[in-house]
């Protein structure tokens, strides 16, 4: 298999473990094992105790599908195969594509949602959002993408890095095209429950469409990335069942302990979500602070949804010039547009970490001085 290099993943390799400060992790503040395990139920905590270590089913805990599928109104736990996210896009685009497909992706974006597909050797359309227009997907720029022979549609709402949401009725008619199309929908929604006002949340694509794949994880709104931790849910059995002949390549079946800690954050998802939009939104307050004072250095658009943005700068350096420089003289990691493989313009901020206030004070202190 030729891939390209991920060139986000790279970047983040280079800095996430040597810097000081993050100021682009798209990951929410992470829970201590302790704090999760205080939250845990009794019938858990004696899953947890009397865990033994050995292989676990390839589907994932039956326990762990049946509390995922407590999430969705019409899923069941059969609905429910768990990956590691990642591992989860490259599963669904194995099994369903061939070379000569045609697909059409949200882009700028994670570049796993094309780059695996670009592998198998398919055309790949790209459906950009209009910056000037608060980053907005438009459904006619959709229509204008597809092709006789477009087998899948990825969409990743809220969205990574501009965090945009559609409005609902704009997320109907994607569906709707789709389906007329006949293709299939992958649905990434890694970031869903993030959104700045609860009535932005979408309903979950693979309960509209019976071809929609929606993945979702413990990744981004729980802060639980070491459990490497996700799920794709869809009506679609037979392709799950697929997915999951192939997932004997890969990681064969989920961690057991991970499965385990999933439970309990989920049956306690209610608690972790809030407290996580709790500081997204003191975040985002002092975002828009530091955008306003400022002003001739960055402007953005709003985020609707998630825990990232995606802002310009106006330097005359490029973005990564900028961010090269800003993390040798702050130790402040910040994500360039150019990693996105989008021009040398914005650059990716993340306001979901704890200790945000203080890095955008550093970041504002740095700027002052520089003038
Ligand atoms: C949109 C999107 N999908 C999938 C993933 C993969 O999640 P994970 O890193 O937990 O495998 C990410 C991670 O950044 C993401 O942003």
């Amino acid at each position: 298999m030729k891939i390209a290099t991920f060139e986000l993943e790279r970047y983040f390799a280079k800095y996430e473990f040597s810097t000081k400060y993050l100021l682009s992790s798209s990951d929410c503040e992470s829970l201590s094992m302790s704090e999760l395990i205080e939250m845990a139920s009794q019938e858990t905590l004696k899953a947890w105790q009397e865990l033994k270590l050995g292989y676990t089913e390839i589907y994932g805990h039956p326990l762990l599908r049946e509390s995922i599928a407590e999430i969705y109104s019409s899923l069941k736990a059969e609905n429910i195969l768990t990956v590691v996210p990642s591992e989860g896009i490259f599963l669904l685009m194995n099994t369903l594509l061939k070379p000569g497909d045609h697909i059409v992706c949200t882009f700028p974006g994670y570049q796993s949602l094309y780059e695996i597909a670009q592998s198998i050797g398919c055309d790949i359309s790209f459906w950009q959002p209009q910056e000037e227009q608060g980053w907005k997907f438009c459904i006619n720029d959709l229509r204008k993408k597809l092709q006789t022979n477009t087998k899948l549609v990825v969409a990743n709402f809220p969205h990574n890095p501009t965090g945009y949401v559609p409005p609902l009725q704009d997320f109907h008619d994607l569906i709707d095209i789709v389906y007329q199309q006949g293709a299939y929908l992958f649905s990434d929604e890694m970031y869903r429950f993030l959104e700045t006002e609860e009535t932005s949340t979408l309903p979950s694509a693979s309960e509209i469409y019976d071809k929609a794949f929606s993945l979702f994880g413990l990744s981004k709104t729980f802060g639980l990335p070491g459990l490497r931790l996700g799920w794709m849910a869809s009506q679609n059995n037979a392709i799950l069942e697929k997915m999951s002949q192939l997932k004997d390549y890969t990681t064969i079946c989920g961690s057991a302990p991970s499965e385990i800690l999933a439970v309990m954050a989920i049956k306690n998802r209610q608690q972790i979500i809030e407290s996580q939009r709790q500081r997204i939104q003191r975040n985002l307050k002092h975002l828009n602070e530091f955008c306003q004072k400022h002003q001739d250095f960055i402007t953005w658009n709003k985020p609707i949804g998630g825990s990232i943005c995606f802002p310009r700068l106006s330097i005359a350096e490029t973005t990564l010039q900028f961010c090269e420089k800003l993390v040798t003289d702050t130790g402040i990691m910040l994500l360039p547009s150019e990693v996105f493989n989008f021009g040398n313009k914005h650059v990716r901020i993340g306001f979901g970490r704890e200790n945000f206030p203080q890095v955008l004070q550093i970041l504002s202190d740095y700027l002052e001085k520089q003038k």
